[in-house]
């Protein structure tokens, strides 16, 4: 490790409410010099950047943003080649001695482009750290007022449906379905076909203004949005 260079620090920003973001997270964006805040499309604002934007304007010190673009695509030659752009960029910063925040939604360690550019950082030698912000389903779950694990029970989380699920779904009790504006309909078709008695509850941009909850699965593609299923215990929690 070369300890002349600057740290990418990888913060989870949790679900959407600034109010969600640890104090450790909150410290370290009062001062880092720079702040990675990656984009889908470059005209296209950073929801992580909205959820602590409030923070760095009431920062002390003068701070840089950098925006690299990851774009929602499948093509992995091409992700691989905004990856090493990203990476470029962030080395750039590091190699001045300045650390580099990298703001991400929910979680760094959760389905989160934070870490194929923290591998190809590492690989490089620099220093690579996390602090975990709260991921997007505790937030869910919290704002749907469930619980979503007791005892022994088996919580699964699925980053995309399709034909592993199969062999897998009745050793679950709680099912957390992620990224669902990619699989709607197999994921109906996969849980109706469950013989339980189930509960289905989907939660869309948490913790933001325009939260929504219903029960049901999402027809529509918003992006932010998480679908909760329960099998055979319901218990919900009131909200104060
Ligand atoms: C690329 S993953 C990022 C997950 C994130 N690192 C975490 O810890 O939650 C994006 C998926 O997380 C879920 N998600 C993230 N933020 C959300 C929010 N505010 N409301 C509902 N779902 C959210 C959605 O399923 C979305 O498709």
């Amino acid at each position: 490790m070369n300890n002349s260079k600057g740290r990418l620090i990888g913060i989870g920003v949790g679900p959407g409410d600034p109010d969600l973001l640890t104090v450790k997270a909150v410290k370290t964006l009062e001062s880092v010099p720079v702040i990675c805040s990656p984009k889908s499309s470059k005209n296209k604002p950073s929801v992580a950047l909205s959820i602590v934007q409030g923070i760095l304007d009431g920062r002390e010190y003068e701070y840089k943003v950098i925006e690299p673009i990851f774009p929602m695509i499948e093509d992995q030659k091409a992700l691989e080649s905004y990856w090493d752009l990203a990476a470029q960029l962030i080395s750039k910063e590091l190699d001045e001695g300045r650390d580099v925040s990298f703001i991400t939604l929910g979680d760094p360690s959760i389905y989160s482009t934070f870490s194929y550019v923290a591998n190809l950082i590492e690989k490089q030698g620099y220093s690579v750290e996390m602090i975990p912000g709260i991921t997007s389903f505790t937030g869910c779950a919290a704002s749907a007022g469930i619980t979503l694990g007791e005892k022994d029970e088996i919580i699964l989380v699925v980053p995309k449906v399709d034909e592993r699920l199969k062999g897998l779904l009745e050793h679950a009790d709680t099912m957390v379905i992620m990224k669902t504006s990619r699989h709607s309909k197999m994921l109906e078709e996969i849980i109706e076909g469950d013989p339980r008695e189930k509960k289905v509850l989907s939660i869309q941009n948490c913790g933001m203004d325009d939260e929504k909850i219903f029960e049901g699965f999402a027809k529509n593609k918003r992006y932010l949005s998480t679908t909760i299923v329960k099998f055979n215990d319901f218990k919900t929690h009131e909200k104060s």
